[in-house]
């Protein structure tokens, strides 16, 4: 299966998702800058691809950190932290993910420097094989939602290339086939990033698995021909009360589903929900370069001067989901005390 990302003699080499799927390339960062550029520009992205680039960035910037005494280092590695949280707002693993480094520092401060440093690469390499494991694991709960010959429609890239490996709905349907049965995936095409049309489809194919590209528009015609039988997405965050952020369009096919009354499925790690939010009214929503809306390809699309918007997430409201895959189980509506559960159990 694809590496999205990996650690590689003290830099982080990504597959570039700009380019896929007509080219294969790499990009190697060297420094912490270089990975905010790439979460920024979406050569790696999906929430837990971010966490683990982001834990990485954090361990790339500590390496390069001269000071010696602990005091300078951990202001340095403060600033670290602050400029790559801000790379992208509404994935919450990637703040998620820089906490995490930045409390391993604090317990290895008694190491002197050098010692944090290494306890850092570690940690980081560490959360992409957690993450692989999650994702397996959430896979082994969520694939027993789905029947022998479900179709399942999906929208975004939720899969391997958003992950450490294997993914989180890609990776249910992956867990689903791997248990014998036979899946076909619908996947949204999901403008303007095409993570649909593009990485999808293409970690699908690799795999073998039979899939569909289809407009975005055109999921409440498969849905109303009972061609659906089940909805699964990823997300981005997910609040104490069960509202899911995820890719822009998301709620769209959430309205559909119920409509049509397909199950509406969401799989993401622990790590995407967010307590300290109450609702997805507080999640912030990244709004994007309006010339991924405008043009195409570097080509413009639409008349010069028009205005365009291009939010890259909405919220899906609870009451639109009918169950949360997650590593600890599958938790269904209402969601809010099982929520905080699962958390204090994790
Ligand atoms: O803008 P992106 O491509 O980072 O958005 C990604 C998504 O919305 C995914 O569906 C989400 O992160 C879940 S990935 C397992």
């Amino acid at each position: 299966m694809v590496k999205t990302i990996v650690w590689k003699d003290d830099q982080v080499v990504m597959i570039d998702q700009r380019k896929l799927p007509m080219q294969e390339r790499y990009v190697v960062c060297k420094g912490y800058r270089s990975v905010i550029r790439a979460i920024k520009g979406l050569v790696i992205r999906g929430a837990p691809a971010i966490g683990v680039a982001a834990a990485m960035g954090v361990a790339l910037g500590a390496l390069k950190i001269r000071a010696n005494n602990r005091e300078q280092f951990e202001e340095e590695l403060d600033s670290i932290c602050r400029e790559i949280v801000a790379a992208r707002p509404t994935a919450v693993n990637l703040a998620w993910a820089v906490e995490r480094m930045r409390r391993v520092a604090d317990e290895t401060g008694h190491r002197g420097v050098k010692g944090i440093k290494s306890r850092l690469v570690e940690e980081a390499r560490k959360m992409l094989d957690e993450d692989i494991a999650i994702n397996q694991t959430m896979g082994r709960h969520g694939q027993k939602l789905l029947k022998d010959g479900s179709r399942v429609l999906t929208h975004c890239n939720a899969g391997a290339l958003a992950t450490g490996g294997y993914g989180t709905a890609i990776g249910v349907v992956r867990a689903a086939v791997e248990a014998g049965k036979r899946i076909e995936v619908f996947a949204d095409e999901t403008r303007p990033f095409l993570q649909g049309a593009r990485l999808t489809a293409w970690e699908l194919k690799e795999s073998g698995i039979p899939v569909t590209v289809i407009t975005d528009n055109s999921a409440g015609y498969f849905m109303q021909h009972g061609k659906v039988d089940a909805v699964i997405v990823g997300a981005d965050r997910i609040a104490a009360n069960g509202d899911v952020a995820n890719k822009i369009g998301t709620y769209m096919v959430a309205v559909l589903a119920k409509t049509h009354k397909i199950p509406f499925y969401v799989a993401a790690p622990l790590s995407t929900i967010d307590a300290s939010v109450k609702s997805g009214k507080e999640i912030p929503i990244e709004q994007r370069d309006e010339k991924e809306v405008t043009h195409f390809q570097g080509r413009r699309i639409a008349p010069q001067g028009v205005a365009a918007q291009n939010p890259a997430f909405d919220v899906t409201p609870h009451r639109n989901v009918s169950a949360i895959i997650t590593e600890k189980g599958i938790i269904t509506p209402p969601f809010k005390a099982k929520i905080r559960q699962l958390l204090a159990s994790g």
